[in-house]
């Protein structure tokens, strides 16, 4: 008997009842049942977001969302400033340049937290008034690094600049309050800390952003957000949804509202903390200096492969863990544990990965990472 589990940061398990929504009969998006789930849906998300700005779900990735949020808010020439952190950071910077922005760099040490203070420099450097927006990642999932908004935020509503976050990993797990913040456009997608099936991006703008919007000049159409607004009052999409996937993005937010969105937090600290503690014990490192709590990125033994690591354990005890990605592609092996994710679940984790160490010769502390993480688990 074989079952697969996967603890990859995205996609990430979906319970049943959420999956199972999937296959029932569609209704139809320009109806009043649609109408009734797209606002319950915004009204689930608010706690997870921090907004009480309207919530625009789009049919796509992160990714769709990351492009919206350029696409709507820079014109070609615009000055825009890029917190290159990790693979995501790298993804804005695409982004901005395949839109024309002109991009300048801050450029921060995969596995580091952005110093809010270099952010400021670069905002001075630019002569303050001409910056576009900053852009930068709450969580970038390369490095596991949890970078502090709210710090960033402090310094960006200094200067005419908007802020625009990548929450695609973090939002849903962990506290992120975006009004609070100073967080002009915030986006996330369905397949994470949401525990639904990847296809929707969601995506939140300010006052001041919408208004940037209407003013930008850059080539849109199925992205432009003026369009998702119009009948956004009523809870109408421009155009045809993933019904059913949405279907399942509300279960899953109905879920996560009656556990309650500060237990949804708790839970997964807790769940990280006895991650990165059996890692730990277990005589390895974890990468980042600022680990998120939505997934542990640690090092393998010197010699012992991440792949072949990775291989192993997905072969013989059907566990899959994700590998590095851009500059981390082979040194760093990561695992997921964002969403639908118990204590019981990552002891499941932690054992494969102890027992995939033992099978390939690692001469570690074969027991010390699970009974580290018991007593995170247990004494809560
Ligand atoms: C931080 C971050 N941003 C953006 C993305 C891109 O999202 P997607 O793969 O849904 O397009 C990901 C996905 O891994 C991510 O982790």
């Amino acid at each position: 008997m074989r079952k697969e589990y996967l603890f990859t940061p995205g996609p990430t398990p979906i319970p049943s009842k959420v999956a199972a929504v999937q296959t029932e009969d569609l209704v139809y998006h320009r109806r009043k049942d649609y109408h009734e789930i797209y606002e319950r849906i915004v009204g689930n998300l608010r706690p997870f977001f921090g907004t009480e700005q309207p919530i625009i779900l789009i049919t796509g990735s992160g990714t769709a969302a990351m492009e919206a949020a350029v696409a709507n808010v820079v014109s070609p020439g615009d000055r825009v400033i890029v917190v290159r952190s990790g693979f995501f950071g790298d993804r804005w910077a695409d982004i901005c340049k395949a839109f024309g922005g002109m991009v300048r760099s801050v450029d921060v040490e995969w596995g580091r937290a952005v110093n809010p203070r270099l952010i400021e420099q670069r905002l001075e450097e630019e002569g303050g008034k001409n910056t576009r927006a900053v852009f930068c990642t709450f969580v970038d999932t390369s490095t596991g690094t949890v970078h502090d908004i709210e710090a960033i935020g402090e310094v960006v509503k200094n200067y005419d600049a908007l802020l625009v976050v990548d929450a695609v990993s973090g939002v849903g797990c962990m506290e992120f309050r975006a009004d609070e913040w100073g967080v002009d456009v915030a986006l996330s997608a369905s397949q994470k800390g949401f525990m639904s099936p990847p296809g929707i991006s969601v995506i939140a703008l300010s006052a001041d952003a919408w208004r940037v919007c209407e003013h930008t000049k850059n080539h849109r159409y199925y992205f432009d957000l003026t369009r998702y607004r119009e009948n956004y009052d009523r809870f109408e999409p421009p155009y045809t949804p993933a019904i059913n996937t949405v279907r399942a993005f509300d279960v899953a937010l109905q879920a996560m509202n009656e556990e309650g969105p500060k237990q949804v937090f708790a839970r997964h600290e807790r769940v990280a903390r006895a991650a990165r503690s059996a890692v730990s014990a277990l005589g390895l490192s974890v990468f980042p200096m600022n680990p998120a709590d939505v997934l542990t990125v640690f090092k393998p033994p010197d010699e012992i492969a991440a792949a072949e690591l990775r291989d192993h354990i997905y072969k013989k005890y059907g566990v899959f863990f994700a590998g590095g990605q851009g500059q981390l592609k082979g040194k760093v092996i990561r695992i997921g544990h964002m969403g639908a994710v118990t204590s019981i679940d990552i002891l499941g984790a932690l054992g494969a990965l102890e027992m995939g160490l033992a099978d390939l010769g690692y001469d570690g502390r074969q027991g010390q990472g699970l009974t580290t993480a018991l007593e995170v688990l247990r004494n809560e």
